[in-house]
């Protein structure tokens, strides 16, 4: 039976929660996005802001609270893991440390071929094939992950999360821990993989360079929640939250600043009980930030904001 679908990934109001130290965390709050096929949905935002545990929650990889995941229509929220076996190969992840990612015992070949093993399937047909994709000679397959650089260890890595022939790759910082002269090689062969063989990514970043340079759509996270959304170009190109303008580093344009000295500024040192979550390191922030919490609202076409400045 063929489901219709729009989205390849959906996420309906997605939380996740974590106690440490006695104090709940709600890394992922309330997220729902869709992820077109063939498509770079990015994730920006900076460190802490719960990129990984969404990510990690779409791949159902860790324990959500509350919400729904859906893959190709399907809801998937609750499927048990044996249920999971024949999606599980279409989703794949490529982590951030190519040092911590690959296993330093094993042979290059065996690394790849790890995503086909709970499949039951050998996979050594297409080891060559994954190997020359990324750009290795097939001849490292009998050689081990220390022989290599840090962009050729992401390169190893990558071709691991090709072997099943996934339709969704989860690209979680995949260039911040390497050289800037590999970075731009490796974004490149990611965008060329994704021509041949159609996949779609869920990139996360925390550099805008690298948001603009590949993505489609993008979403900026802050403290587990989406704050502004839309096509890359809108996005970045005419940034509206202030978090957003933040992380660009630009300044606000002149309408911006002539509406915001119409409106009414909150005391300083005061701390939001509700409301916003950036407020308290917002410039603008006023009286309702503090006190109610905004909802992404619809811009333009493919521009949502959740801020009460508009
Ligand atoms: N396993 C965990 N246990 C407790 N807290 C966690 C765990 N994983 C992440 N967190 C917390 O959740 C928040 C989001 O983390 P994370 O998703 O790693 O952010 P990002 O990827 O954007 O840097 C942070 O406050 C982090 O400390
Ligand atoms: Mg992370």
């Amino acid at each position: 039976m063929l489901a219709t679908y729009t989205n390849l990934v959906e996420t309906e109001n997605l939380g996740v929660e974590f106690t440490a130290g006695g104090r709940v965390i709600r890394a992922v709050d309330g997220v729902s996005l869709g992820i077109g096929e063939g498509e770079t949905f990015t994730v920006i935002g900076e460190s802490g802001s719960g990129k990984s545990t969404l990510a990690l929650a779409i791949l159902k990889l860790i324990k959500i609270k509350s919400g729904k995941i859906f893959f190709k229509g399907q809801d998937i929220t609750k499927l048990k893991e044996s249920e999971m076996r024949s999606i599980r190969r279409e989703m794949q992840i490529v982590l951030q440390d190519p040092y911590l990612s690959l296993d330093p015992r094993l042979r290059v070949g065996d690394i790849v071929k790890e995503p086909l093993l709970p499949l039951g399937e050998k996979g050594d047909d297409k080891v060559d094939e994954v190997l020359s994709l990324v750009g290795l000679d097939p001849g490292v397959a009998t050689r081990f992950p220390h022989e290599f650089s840090g962009g050729q260890r992401q390169r190893i890595a990558i071709a691991r999360s090709l072997i099943s022939d996934p339709k969704f790759i989860v690209l979680d910082e995949p260039t911040s821990n390497l050289d800037v002269s590999i970075q731009a090689q490796i974004l490149n062969l990611l965008l060329d993989i994704q021509e041949r063989r159609k996949v779609s990514y869920l990139l996360i970043t925390h550099n805008m360079l690298v948001a603009k340079y590949m993505s489609d759509n993008v979403a900026v996270m802050y403290s587990g929640k989406i704050v502004e959304r839309g096509s890359a170009r809108e996005v970045i190109g005419k940034p509206l939250h202030p978090y957003t303008m933040e992380l660009l580093n630009v300044t606000p344009t002149k309408g911006f600043m002539e509406r915001i000295r119409k409106m009414e500024f909150i005391q300083e040192g005061e701390i939001p009980i509700k409301g916003c979550r950036y407020a308290n390191r917002c410039r603008f922030a006023k009286e309702v930030c503090r006190t109610t919490e905004p909802t992404l609202k619809k811009v333009s076409q493919d521009h949502e904001v959740a801020c009460f400045l508009y």
